[in-house]
């Protein structure tokens, strides 16, 4: 073995105590000190030290978190303090009723101030330091028995080995919430789709499973968080005599504490808290299922003690769930404008995450397989954020035995031709193109709507009934309409007739880009149209374009350029541009590449956040049609942020950077400002 001089030893704790600090700051600040290639230079001397000084390596040292030995079982843990659970209020007066007893035990009259902290739906963890290491991690178990998880908690990067700061205390029993973020979960499951391995119902579940590993390297290998919220044993000079300043001080020590804790100076500012969440609640990048208020005086947290295993100084308010059981009534087949087949669960109504819902989507074939969803099922849906409402699970179990299995049509549904799917593709579409009028309504839809073609009054019933009377079969035949073909429809008087073939007229002046859009090329947005019609000027240019020429343009990615190409290599594509052009859809040449003179030329955005209006692709699509670029990161290049609600450490960092922010409002207006000019 090789000795380690006093010089090296130094060097290494330096450099332990280093990369801790960036830890903390990029896992538990969310704030990174370092870019990522300084940080991997450090860990990598860090472990060539180790590897050659073996007697050097601490267990505190951030190598030791990869996850060591996979245990047989795992060993109890006796908690000194009981782990409680929490009391529930279901609605406002239930919260008055609790804020009432409480000024009743501690004999006062006056407002007694709360801390309210979002429930954050993952599992309860206790983390014992001694003397500032961690020493031991256990679950909650049945409250006074838990497992000993020390070697998983350890992989979990926000748990710190070793507190912070010059005077730790002797001993620290710290708890909280282990948790996987939305995102993380949406990412691991969709990755055991991709490897046909098992899913997760929801981040919960996620996380549990995850913490109960005895092989901590799978443990590593699962995005887990830990947000610490209260303390249980606790030996140390000086003690904190309220909750929220507990929170701080254990922030100081390097835990994670939720951004959204607060002060409620009495029991009506609990109810507008819960209020001020239930709105932010669908934004937050992880899952709570409702809020914790705690007496934020410790002194009357003792005073007022527990019963049974319930603390009578706190209470948990619970949000309306965002899952719940319902049967699925049927399976039906959507197609869309481009063809894709997308199978719809019907559902019977249910009520959850806060609205009611009687569909869901289905995907694809490979889900409903996946999930093997049969008619007549009980299904677990789940609505969480802002994402549209998915079967998260089948019950199996409760299958009735007339469930009938669900069969991916062979033919669409609409128009009866052939349904295929290619290679690599996980999508089924129809093949009847212009034949199917499922297509043809969608398509005319879409060349309609306000952002294409702008045809005022050509709502999507009237588009329905005129395919459905066959008065039109494409985009075309509504430049030959007259009145006598329009009064039969519902709802149809003269002179809504007459206004409709004056706006179908006046959409004849149109812009290329506008053009090019309501052809309803396959992701084609309004975004990339424009950078087309920018770059090539001309129609004509553009169908003569080469698979290398669209390459070459910024915002112009491969799959895009191979959809431009396959659609202006079809002759009935090329058939109906022509007719519409003979029709007299005109637009101005423009002038190739007017980058320079865009609007948003030279500028870089970001987006963070949710936003609630638009999705992100078009959000970013419209950024690219007016010249931006947009990344990913915010950095001192950013030129404006766009913030959506939950925004965390983009715009943190673009305010420290004093890079000019907007909400999605002001963004939308922004949109609208520049699309007038
Ligand atoms: S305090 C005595 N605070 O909710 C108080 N619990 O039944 C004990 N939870 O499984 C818990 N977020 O893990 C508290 N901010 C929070 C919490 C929280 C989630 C969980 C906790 C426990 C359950 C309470």
């Amino acid at each position: 073995m090789i000795d380690v001089d006093t010089a090296t030893a130094a060097h290494y704790r330096q450099l332990v105590s280093q990369l801790q600090q960036h830890n903390h700051r990029y896992y538990v600040l969310d704030d990174p000190s370092v870019p990522d290639a300084e940080y991997d230079r450090l860990m990598h001397e860090l472990c060539a030290l180790e590897a050659r000084y073996a007697d050097l390596v601490d267990a505190d040292s951030p190598s030791q978190r990869v996850g060591g030995m996979a245990l047989a079982e795992f060993n109890q843990v006796a908690h000194t303090r009981p782990m409680l659970s929490l009391d529930n209020a279901f609605d406002a007066a239930e919260l008055q009723e609790f804020g009432r007893r409480v000024n009743e035990r501690l004999a006062r009259r006056d407002s007694v101030a709360y801390a309210c902290e979002p429930k954050l739906d993952g599992v309860a963890i206790s983390l014992l330091y001694r003397h500032g290491i961690l020493d031991r991690a256990a679950t909650r178990g049945d409250g006074a028995v838990g497992e000993d998880i020390t070697e998983n908690a350890r992989t979990i990067r926000s748990i710190p080995l070793r507190l912070q700061g010059d005077s730790v205390p002797k001993l620290l029993e710290v708890r909280g919430e282990v948790y996987m973020p939305r995102d993380g979960f949406d990412r691991f499951n969709a990755a055991a789709i991709a490897g046909g391995e098992k899913t997760f119902v929801n981040p919960r579940n996620a996380a549990a499973g995850s913490l109960r590993q005895l092989d901590p390297k799978i443990t590593a290998a699962r995005p887990l968080q830990m947000c610490a919220y209260g303390v249980g044993e606790i030996d140390a000079q000086w003690q904190p005599p309220t909750h929220l300043e507990m929170l701080q001080y254990l922030g100081a020590l390097g835990f994670m504490i939720n951004p959204h804790v607060h002060l409620a100076v009495d029991i009506d500012d609990c109810e507008q808290y819960y209020r001020d969440l239930a709105i932010q609640r669908p934004a937050l990048p992880y899952d709570i299922d409702g809020i914790v208020y705690k007496v934020n005086d410790l002194e009357f947290q003792r005073r007022l003690g527990t019963v049974r295993r319930s603390p009578r100084w706190a209470i948990a308010r619970k949000f309306p769930a965002e899952e719940e059981m319902t049967q699925l009534i049927a399976v039906e087949f959507q197609v869309g404008r481009t063809g894709a087949i997308t199978p719809v669960a019907r559902l019977q109504p249910v009520f959850v995450g806060g609205v009611t819902v009687s569909n869901a989507t289905l995907h694809n074939a490979d889900e409903i397989a996946r999930l093997d969803a049969r008619v007549g099922d009980m299904v677990i849906v789940r609505r969480a954020g802002d994402v549209i409402p998915q079967i998260a699970k089948v019950m199996v179990e409760k299958r009735p035995v007339d469930a009938v299995p669900v069969k991916f049509p062979d033919c669409c549904p609409v128009c009866h031709s052939p349904v295929e799917q290619l290679t690599g593709e996980v999508v089924a579409r129809c093949t009847g193109g212009m034949f199917c009028s499922a297509q043809i309504k969608q398509a005319i839809k879409h060349y309609a709507s306000r952002r294409a073609m702008d045809i005022d009054g050509l709502g999507d019933r009237l588009v329905e009934q005129l395919v459905d009377a066959k008065r039109i079969h494409s985009v075309v035949d509504l430049y030959n309409l007259d009145v006598s073909q329009l009064l039969p429809l519902e709802r149809m008087a003269a002179k809504s007739a007459t206004n409709l073939l004056v706006a179908i007229e006046n959409s004849k002046q149109t812009s290329l880009a506008k053009f090019l859009f309501a052809l309803g090329i396959r992701e084609v947005g309004e975004g990339s149209a424009q950078i087309l019609a920018n770059s090539f000027g001309s129609l004509e240019a553009l169908i003569d374009a080469s698979p290398e020429a669209l390459l070459e343009i910024d915002g112009i990615g491969p799959i895009v350029a191979r959809h431009i190409g396959n659609f202006f290599s079809n002759p009935d594509a090329l058939a109906i541009v022509s007719a519409l052009q003979e029709s007299g859809v005109i637009w101005p040449n423009e002038a190739v590449d007017q980058r320079a003179e865009q609007p948003l030329h030279g500028q870089t955005w970001v987006l963070t956040g949710s936003l609630q209006i638009m999705s992100r692709a078009e959000a970013k699509d419209a950024l690219l049609g007016l010249g931006a670029k947009v990344a990913g990161s915010v950095s001192a290049k950013t030129s404006q942020l766009v913030a959506g609600p939950g925004a965390g450490s983009k715009l943190r960092k673009a305010e420290s950077l004093d890079i000019p922010t907007m909400d999605e409002q002001q963004f939308i207006e922004f949109l609208q400002v520049q699309r007038n000019f």
